[in-house]
């Protein structure tokens, strides 16, 4: 291994939902080892908050407000993004998100919602990116931000657990199609992430000031719940993303890599307030 294979100078990364959380974090953790960024969220201002970041990086940055719920937006996003730059390297497809509701109370129009914001959203951009970076010939990588709720059961996120598990298996799938050309297709799978879409600011500007602060007893609960005894940082998924954009990976491929703080494999296991693993034992204890 060489220490410059982390670098992704001059490639080009687009990123929907660039904007804000985990999007964000990504963009400029990747624009920190050298990468250009098309930044495509719903929020004007957030793109522009982020472009200002990644130019104070040293690289360029083109914001693109898009809806990726619209797939002609996304259509015309990543061909003004290929125009711009001549080449696009990496996607990551992370604009996602959830209105949590009981199913039976659920409107069609909600599931179709969560269906085109959580999977038809990654099937457009990966449909308008990949032949794109075939044709350019330098191969590529395409990371899918999914979620733990894809490999468990997820009560009033039914819809968007489906939709992430959708995902899953499509990363894998495309994996399979474009190994051929070089073009590695993995994801990522988080857990409970501080971000402002988890902190209720989901739409405007990104404002810390009035995001919805867990309670003592909230925050005691999700430390008992996750191994690593804390909620995730965006930038956790940042550092993985450079990983999976970079040559570091370059035998990597239909991956899923949780940025979970060790939930998924803990399965159903919580501390006690002694800080003892416990299944059934007395939570209170
Ligand atoms: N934060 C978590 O705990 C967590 C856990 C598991 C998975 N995830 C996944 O990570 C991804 C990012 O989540 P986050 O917590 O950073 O979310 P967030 O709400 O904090 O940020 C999402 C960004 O996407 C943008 N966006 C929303 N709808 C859009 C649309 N229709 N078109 C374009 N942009 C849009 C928002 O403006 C925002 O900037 C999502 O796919 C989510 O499902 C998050």
């Amino acid at each position: 291994m060489q220490a410059t294979d982390i670098l992704l100078n001059d490639q080009v990364a687009v990123i929907t939902g660039g904007g804000g959380g985990i999007g964000r974090a990504i963009a400029l953790d990747l624009a920190s080892v050298g990468a250009d960024i098309v930044i495509a969220d719903i929020v004007p201002e957030r793109c522009e908050e982020t472009a200002a970041r990644v130019r104070e990086l040293g690289r360029q940055a083109l914001p693109l407000p898009t809806d990726v719920t619209d797939t002609g937006q996304v259509y015309q996003m990543v061909a003004r993004a290929h125009d711009h730059f001549g080449r696009i390297d990496i996607l990551v497809n992370n604009a996602g998100g959830v209105s949590p509701r009981a199913f039976i109370e659920q409107s069609e129009r909600s599931w179709r919602r969560h269906i085109d914001l959580n999977l038809v959203s990654m099937l457009a951009a990966s449909s308008a990116v990949a032949p794109l970076m075939i044709e350019g010939g330098r191969g590529g990588s395409i990371i899918n931000i999914g979620s733990i709720e894809a490999s468990r059961a997820a009560p009033y996120y039914a819809v968007y657990a489906a939709c992430k598990a959708g995902m899953l298996n499509f990363t894998r799938s495309l994996a399979l199609e474009l190994a051929e050309h070089k073009i590695r297709v993995n994801a990522i799978a988080p857990d409970y992430t501080v971000t402002p879409g988890l902190r209720g600011n989901t739409t405007g500007p990104v404002e810390p000031d009035k995001w919805i602060k867990p309670g003592a007893a909230q925050e005691d609960a999700t430390a008992r719940r996750i191994p690593l005894g804390r909620p995730g940082r965006d930038s956790e998924c940042g550092s993985v993303a450079v990983f999976l954009a970079s040559r570091m990976s370059d035998y990597i491929t239909g991956a899923v890599i949780p940025v979970d703080g060790g939930s998924w494999a803990s399965s159903g296991w919580i501390r006690d307030r002694s800080g003892k693993w416990t299944l059934t034992g007395n939570l209170e204890a």
